[in-house]
């Protein structure tokens, strides 16, 4: 049976919202403050524009190509937010494809949330599983719609902006690779140049809570372990320099 969270006090909001611990990493690493532009291109269900908002952000776009998901994303906002915090001012929901999103240098941040094969959920869901045989050729194409989608975030963000490619898969073809994809081809295609943020203080921080994989070749990897049961959770920070 699926118990709703408590209601809270007289506002009618749902109290709290469940989440794996390391889903946080990529929107604090973000370090959005609450003048940026911020653009979140794969949103929903909402757990990450949740903590987007919580931190106090005021010119938020929150994107899911899926109607359905939009719709779910939007319920989730309303049972959460007070309605003042969730003015058309201050979040626009929109359902695009992320992959041919049409804003040119137009946010000072951007999180790429992208879809993945989701390896802690398709261990444990039956239904519908991304693993299945029938979804081989939609599992053999995210590569390339993970890459699309950070090329998009990086042509959306404005020079000196920041964009954070997040995943909750171990797979470096899904991780490393798009990252080092979208950066060539945003050199390529589009003349746009930028880098890799270094992340070693941001996990000094966490080293605590989170078991970080040694050596991670770019961005960081949260490895699930026995003794800190988070992740899996990749994050890459990059900064648009031109
Ligand atoms: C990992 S989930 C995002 C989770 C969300 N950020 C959160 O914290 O709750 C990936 C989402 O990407 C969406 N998606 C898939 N393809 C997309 C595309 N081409 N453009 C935008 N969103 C897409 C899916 O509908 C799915 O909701």
């Amino acid at each position: 049976m699926l118990c709703s969270p408590h209601r809270c006090g007289t506002s009618g909001l749902l109290g709290y919202y469940l989440l794996d611990a390391a889903s946080l990493l990529p929107v604090l690493a973000l370090n959005a403050r609450p003048d940026h532009r911020v653009l979140d291109l794969c949103a929903a269900p909402g757990g990450k524009t949740l903590a987007l908002l919580l931190e106090g952000c005021r010119y938020l776009v929150a994107n899911d190509a899926s109607v359905s998901h939009t719709n779910r994303l939007r319920r989730v906002l309303q049972s959460y937010v007070p309605r003042e915090l969730r003015t058309e001012e201050r979040v626009r929901l929109t359902s695009w494809d992320g992959a041919e999103w049409p804003e040119e240098a137009a946010y000072d941040r951007v999180l790429v949330d992208a879809p993945c094969t989701a390896d802690r959920h398709s261990l444990l869901q039956e239904e519908n599983n991304i693993f299945h045989r029938i979804r081989r050729k939609e599992r053999q194409r995210l590569p390339l719609l993970q890459t699309q989608l950070l090329l998009s975030g990086l042509r959306a963000a404005v020079p000196g902006g920041d964009v954070v490619y997040a995943t909750c898969t171990l797979s470096a073809l899904q991780n490393e690779c798009v990252v080092e994809g979208a950066l060539r081809r945003a050199a390529e295609e589009f003349g746009i140049g930028a880098e890799v943020q270094d992340l070693r203080c941001f996990q000094e921080i966490f080293k605590k809570t989170f078991n970080f994989q040694q050596d991670c070749r770019l961005g960081a990897l949260v490895m699930p372990h026995l003794t800190a049961n988070y992740g899996p959770l990749y994050l890459c920070k990059l900064r648009r320099l031109h």
